[in-house]
């Protein structure tokens, strides 16, 4: 088992309620202060909800160009703000953009009792 990076939040850290996050949807979370903070987010798409950490490959930038915006205008692909990479939402690689290629980094999350946590 990979050990977790040292500032993610603890397994069994809330998020928020699932019926808070619908389709073609994003939310965005922020953990920690200064040289310790570390930003994520979640992604809705066909009823299915996914994490990653909310650092593009290229630059290291958040993606979200807007509070909650991390989806292009169809809403068929996560876009950074900065430079304009494209990702794929079920697995986070970069199909367009100056890190194509590359991968937003995933993580795990469980959702039970209605309520979506890390895992
Ligand atoms: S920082 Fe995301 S595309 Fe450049």
């Amino acid at each position: 088992m990979t050990a977790r990076p040292t500032l993610w939040p603890p397994a069994g850290t809330r998020l928020c309620r699932r019926d808070e996050i619908g389709d073609d949807e994003c939310r965005g979370f922020a953990f920690g202060e200064g040289t310790e903070r570390f930003e994520m987010f979640l992604v809705c798409k066909a009823g299915q909800v996914r994490a990653y950490v909310n650092d593009c490959p290229h630059a290291g930038t958040p993606l979200d160009w807007q509070e909650n915006q991390f989806l292009n205008h169809e809403k068929t692909l996560l876009l950074c703000g900065t430079h304009g990479a494209l990702f794929r939402i079920e697995d986070g690689r970069c199909v367009a953009g100056p890190c194509l290629g590359r991968k937003l980094t995933p993580m795990p999350i469980r959702i039970a009792a209605g309520e979506i946590r890390l895992d």
